[in-house]
């Protein structure tokens, strides 16, 4: 979901003073505006308006859902149709995403990676419902919840605490 972030993007992200850092020792009405700056530009608001990975990653939460319901009835149509939603997911916005890359560091491959994943499998369970093959198509949506937690059980909890405060 983040691999299309151009670099230019990244270059063009405001620098964060650490408090301590040489910058942060100015005379006072400048500090409070690099201050707001600080907050404005770098940390978020603990309670503000959602951003838009939550709302993909509900419609991803249903489809999954979807895929599961379709896999019982054996209605290969409906598996299909949410693999594929799942698998060809929106991306955050472009600042969101430059926000959560310049977060993520060093570990935005490992982000991406689980949202490669996420892509592969649910590709393949597509494929699997297309040809009605259940067996490979179960793999695939093992496969796929896997990714999906692997994810959730690496970066969940550190990204609200980070974009929300919680
Ligand atoms: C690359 C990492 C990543 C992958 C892969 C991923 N998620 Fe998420 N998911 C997140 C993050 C981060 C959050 C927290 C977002 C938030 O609450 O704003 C989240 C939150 C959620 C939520 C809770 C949303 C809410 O309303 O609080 C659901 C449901 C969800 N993901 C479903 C899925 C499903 C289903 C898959 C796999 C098909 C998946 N996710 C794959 C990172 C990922």
């Amino acid at each position: 979901m983040l691999g299309g972030a151009p670099t230019d993007q990244l270059m063009h992200i405001k620098v964060c003073a650490p408090p301590g850092s040489p910058n942060a020792r100015m005379n006072k009405p400048l500090l409070v505006l690099t201050t707001a700056l600080f907050l404005g530009g770098c940390a978020a608001p603990p309670s503000g308006p959602a951003m838009s990975l939550r709302g993909i990653m509900r419609d991803m939460g249903r489809d999954a859902a979807a895929v599961a319901d379709g896999l019982m009835r054996e209605d290969y149509a409906l598996v299909e149709r949410a693999a594929l939603k799942v698998a060809e997911h929106p991306q955050p916005v472009p600042e969101e995403r430059v926000r959560i890359i310049t977060w993520l560091g060093p570990r935005a491959g490992r982000f991406r990676g689980y949202d490669q994943e996420v892509h592969g499998h649910g590709q393949a369970l597509a494929a699997a419902a297309r040809q009605r093959q259940p067996k490979a198509a179960l793999e695939a949506f093992h496969k796929l919840q896997s990714a999906c937690m692997a994810c959730h059980l690496e970066f969940r909890q550190p990204y609200l605490t980070q974009f929300y405060g919680s």
